[in-house]
């Protein structure tokens, strides 16, 4: 099966898995519910449920026993974009392709969306306990808690705002990006190794290949900031200009930050060398993380 038909695939089964999840079950809160499916249903890519699902296709699991799982993932993601676009945050309109969730339900729903997006989406995660052994389940979700806050996003977006307007060095940028970006992907790729009993070998190749890969989509999200066109983003484009970040494009310019990126993602698939064909999907998937993925 091809690249596209793949991710096809896999989308529509973490979408089925979503609209279960966020279906509101009475009228109780039904703004809330309206807000949330806003914006997880207004597209998206499921790149970190993706990544979730082709590290278990990878090892030989079943992905259909681990949907909720993925859908949680893309919950955690799609709050943590519902946040980034407030006022006190990027200050942003568009986002997948439709106006920011705050434009249209305003900013206390908007941070309430947010808030049951991450809570709901731990007791999603819990959903797959008939079919794993609670200690693999247990590390996974502490590995999610862990580096979707304190250990990774949340300190990683912290870090952004406290740096903007700052003269930031390019380790200190390297760092911010691991933390907000990098961090999704490791826990989505790592929790899925967990999860498919990893040996200690696969789990340090996928971790050195979501590394490589969360720098690249940090790169390349910065410079679709810059040379990338609203109508096919679906989001709002100078967004780090108008709020003084320092960005790769900024530091190193076009041409630089994009070989840089190239780099990053040649070196996500030299990691992937030990898991032999098997990895195949894997392979193909770092395509995903270019900018002309977006384009
Ligand atoms: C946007 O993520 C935020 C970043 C971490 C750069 P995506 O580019 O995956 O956005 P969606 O989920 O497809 O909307
Ligand atoms: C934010 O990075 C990454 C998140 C953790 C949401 P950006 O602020 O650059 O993401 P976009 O460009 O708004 O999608
Ligand atoms: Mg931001
Ligand atoms: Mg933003
Ligand atoms: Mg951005």
């Amino acid at each position: 099966m091809n690249l596209e038909a793949y991710s096809a695939e896999k989308v529509s089964k973490i979408n089925d898995s979503l609209k279960v999840l966020l279906q509101p079950n009475d009228s109780n809160a039904a703004v809330l519910y309206d807000a949330m499916n806003y914006s997880v249903f207004a597209g998206g890519k499921r790149l970190r449920p993706l990544m979730f699902l082709a590290v278990l296709d990878t090892l030989g699991e079943k992905c259909e026993n681990y949907l909720p799982f993925a859908a949680a993932l893309e919950m955690i993601h799609t709050y943590s974009l519902i946040h980034d676009d407030l006022p006190a945050m990027d200050d942003d309109d568009m986002r997948r392709g439709r106006p920011t969730c705050h434009k249209v339900y305003g900013e206390a729903q908007a941070i309430l969306a947010g808030d049951a997006l991450l809570t709901h989406a731990f007791c999603a995660m819990l959903q797959i306990r008939p079919f794993v052994q609670p200690d693999k389940l247990l590390q996974a979700i502490d590995e999610v808690a862990y580096l979707m806050g304190l250990g990774g996003m949340v300190a990683g977006q912290s870090e952004d705002i406290t740096a903007e307007g700052k003269s930031v060095s390019i380790e200190k940028l390297r760092s911010i990006n691991m933390q907000k970006t990098g961090a999704a992907f490791t826990a989505s790729i790592i929790s899925a190794a967990i999860l498919a009993g990893a040996t200690r070998e696969e789990m340090d190749c996928l971790s050195r290949y979501s590394e490589c890969l969360g720098l690249a989509y940090q790169i390349t999200d910065d410079i679709l900031d810059v040379i990338g066109e609203e109508e096919v983003l679906g989001k709002s484009i100078n967004s780090d200009a108008k709020n003084n970040k320092t960005t790769y494009p900024l530091i190193l310019g076009i041409d630089a930050s994009r070989t840089l990126a190239e780099s990053a993602v040649e070196e996500a698939v030299l990691s992937l060398e030990p898991l032999g064909e098997k990895a195949n999907i894997l392979r193909e998937m770092t395509k995903y993380f270019l900018p002309q993925r977006q384009k």
